[in-house]
């Protein structure tokens, strides 16, 4: 079946076939059609690892699955700033995934982090579109080129977990497409991702497994994808409609169910055989891509497990990344940690690693390092001690019912007494974040704090090691101690990693992907999360994550960007030009400090004068670079013009304002190194003039303004009049009495001037 076309293929296959290719045969493959040759493809989770279930199927990560290279999943890769990076982990994922003989993998998720509650943040990069769209495109880049298929996923406006599967996303055309769907937009221009998979909830009212603005006019339509759309897990509402819309591939299995009701659709006429058509030829299309990996015509999905790829590469990398992925929030010069320097490890993640979210992601590890074995790789013998501190969910009962709290706390606080540096590991149990459901405030656990409290009152030289997948309010963390690393969840390596950083084998370069509030109440979407019956309203606009803090002039715990090393860098030298395709920007950055170490330089835009509402600034580069101790290096970035770009909702397309811009350079979104102003030209908008044009934008316009002038003057004479009326309608003003013209026939001299321009 190679040997035809997508379209050849479907030509030959009955309406019942048509139906039964587009939808999944079971929880984890699509249907087959034995009789023309076409076999299943095996999808699976995604989007850290591989989960390839073993035995009986669930789609929530409960049932076991072979043990595969837990990688660090999105929240800690989107702090890496690195591309690079990420497409190695691709290239691996892919590795992976292909001796599994999987198909696709259903990654990455680069939904935008709008609240800190999303119960799901743990797998998507940032609150940004930018680093989403980069970092994604480069993961998918990786994983396709070992010849496995990304689902880049959850199209769209899928920000939260309560009500995910009914919930109307209710966004204003601007938000979704600056901030929602941008990321995605760059994704599926830049790498081509084989699949989509289309979110459970609605749209401004619309199913966006039925949306055909999204699935179609928007995605196809202006972003060119010529890929698969398939339906999240259980995401369809309405098939027939979903295939009208632009959905290819229902999963998981309906036992023939929804491929009744399209075979009868199209019979009864309610559904054009030609939408068929195209889902199924594009389901044709994906087995091609997916047998082409093999080099043969016999079906990627039956590969014999485990073989295939160097596990011990694979866990390397997962520790080079994780330790690229821990961002150093506060340090006052007690990191990194001597090896001689007696240090007490205290709290249980230390010796049970959170690394990872729960739900759909959960991958079964090739091996677990602990960060108190790390440690103890770093430092001289016996100058480790261990106490747990408290006890989490999956800690064995019988070693959790031998010590009361009391005592633990206890036991914590002498150990602290007895040593140099007390290392606490403190973050969020796995029960309190997970996809299906929201956070309901961003507190570490009330008795972790507490112990910190007791921990620090013996022993202030305490750092900090955090462990979570959403942020977490700082407060008393920063108050009480030295040093905060934020260690995320940080994949099956995060333990040796951690420790790599601790004792400076690795100087960390980790950035912020997402702002660290001071509160919960801060954050953009505070008043309008997660929605009431039935509908969330994106109240905050465009204002998302840092976008917001800017705007609103409120003080943060950590900006977005942030991230300290055990060096320091200094910028200089900026110069931005503009050109044809945008600007070029380069600055010199030189490591000051006495250790290697690397910089990640962002560059952020803004336009004050504009038109329209906008952020103070927005990123649009960055480039992360490594430094030896004293190296100075030119770094050269570019910012492209079609990121300089708003969505004009007048013209319906991106538009790139004229005017001032101020352009930005920086080590975060709040430490700005140099700035420059330069000159952009804009892109021409013309938009028709009509009798509902203002006065103002007539006037503005010299051909118009004389079209109008007449019975105007006793108007237009007085300054103090043009100003009250100037955002009136002209055609009301030219309606009032004594101005001496037919509104109407005004109307039609601007009709023909517009028809002059060849605007309609
Ligand atoms: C999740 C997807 C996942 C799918 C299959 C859904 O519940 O939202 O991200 O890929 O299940 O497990």
């Amino acid at each position: 079946m190679l040997a035809l076309l997508p379209e050849e293929v479907v030509a030959g296959l009955t309406l019942e076939e048509k139906a039964s290719l587009t939808s999944g045969s079971s929880f984890w493959f699509t249907q087959g059609v034995s009789r023309a040759g076409i076999p299943e493809v095996l999808l699976t989770d995604g989007p850290h690892g591989v989960r390839k279930q073993r035995g009986g199927a669930d789609h929530v990560g409960l049932a076991d699955s072979v043990p595969a290279t837990c990688f660090p999943p999105a929240v800690a890769l989107g702090s890496t700033f690195d591309p690079d990076l990420l497409e190695r982990v691709g290239v691996a994922l892919g590795e992976e995934a292909a001796a599994e003989g999987v198909g696709v993998l259903l990654g990455p998720g680069i939904n935008i982090k709008r609240s800190p509650l999303c119960g799901r943040n743990f797998e998507y990069l940032s609150e940004d579109p930018f680093v989403s769209g980069v970092l994604g495109a480069a993961l998918v880049r990786g994983l396709q080129s070992q010849g496995v298929g990304a689902s880049l996923k959850h199209f769209a406006a899928n920000n939260q977990e309560a009500d995910r599967m009914r919930v109307s996303a209710d966004v204003d055309e601007r938000p979704l497409r600056e901030i929602y769907l941008r990321g995605f937009q760059r994704v599926v221009t830049e790498a081509e991702p084989w699949t989509l998979m289309c979110s459970y909830n609605k749209i401004n009212g619309t199913y966006a497994s039925q949306n055909r603005w999204l699935l179609t006019d928007v995605l196809r339509g202006e972003w060119g994808f010529t890929g698969l759309v398939m339906s999240d897990w259980g995401a369809v509402d309405d098939r027939v409609a979903g295939v009208a819309a632009g959905l290819d591939l229902e999963m998981p299995s309906s036992e023939g169910r929804t491929d009744a009701e399209v075979v009868a659709a199209v019979r009864d006429g309610s559904l054009a055989e030609a939408a068929l058509d195209l889902a199924a030829t594009r389901v044709v299309d994906l087995v091609q891509k997916a047998l082409r990996r093999d080099g043969h015509d016999s079906g990627g999905s039956h590969r014999v497990e485990g073989a295939g790829y160097d596990v011990d590469a694979h866990h390397a990398l997962a520790r080079e990344v994780a330790a690229r992925s821990v961002v150093l929030l506060e340090n006052d010069g007690i990191l990194p940690l001597a090896p001689t320097t007696r240090v007490a490890v205290i709290g249980a993640f230390a010796a049970q690693p959170r690394y990872q979210g729960a739900g759909s992601s959960l991958i079964n590890p090739t091996r677990l390092d602990t960060a108190l074995d790390g440690m103890r790789e770093h430092a001289a013998e016996g100058t480790v001690t261990y106490a747990a501190g408290f006890v989490l969910g999956d800690t064995d009962p019988a070693a959790a019912a031998a010590q009361t709290g009391e005592e633990l706390v206890r036991e914590a606080v002498a150990a602290a007494a007895a040593s140099d540096v007390a290392v606490l590991f403190l973050g969020l149990p796995a029960e309190l974040e997970s996809e299906g459901f929201d956070r309901a405030d961003i507190e570490l656990p009330a008795e972790q704090v507490a112990l910190l409290g007791a921990v620090a009152d013996a022993n202030p030289r305490v750092v900090v090691v955090l462990s979570n997948g959403g942020v977490v309010r700082l407060g008393e963390v920063a108050d009480r101690s030295a040093a905060v690393v934020e260690g995320w969840l940080l994949g099956q390596a995060g333990g040796t990693a951690v420790a790599d950083v601790l004792y400076g084998a690795v100087n960390p370069s980790g950035r912020l992907a997402e702002t660290i509030p001071h509160r919960l109440q801060d954050s953009p979407a505070y008043l309008d999360f997660p929605g009431e019956r039935g509908h969330v309203r994106y109240g905050e606009g465009l204002f998302v994550g840092y976008r917001w803090y800017d705007a609103r002039d409120l003080d943060v715990a950590h900006p977005f960007g942030h991230g300290l090393s055990y060096t320091t860098f200094e910028h200089s030298g900026l110069s931005v030009t503009p050109d044809a395709e945008g600007l070029a920007v380069s600055v010199t950055v030189t490591n000051t400090g006495e250790r290697d170490g690397r910089e990640v330089v962002q560059v952020y835009t803004g336009l004050a004068s504009s038109d329209v509402a906008r952020p103070p600034r927005e990123l649009k580069a960055f480039g992360s670079v490594a430094l030896a101790a004293g190296e100075s290096r030119v770094v050269e970035l570019r910012v492209s013009r079609a990121d300089l770009a708003c969505w004009d909702i007048r013209a319906g397309a991106w538009v790139v304002e004229g005017g001032s811009y101020a352009v930005e350079v920086g080590a975060s979104s709040r430490d700005i190194r140099g700035s420059e102003t330069v000159a952009v030209v804009g892109d021409e908008v013309a938009m028709p003039l009509t009798l509902e044009s203002s006065l103002d934008e007539v006037m503005a316009d010299p051909e118009a303004a004389q079209l109008v002038r007449e019975g105007l003057s006793r108007f237009l004479d007085d300054p103090d009049m043009v100003k009250l009326i100037g955002s009136a309608p002209v055609g009301r003003i030219l309606g009032f009495p004594g101005t001496g013209v037919v509104p109407a026939e005004v109307g039609a001299r601007l009709e023909r001037l517009n028809a002059e321009r060849g605007l309609t």
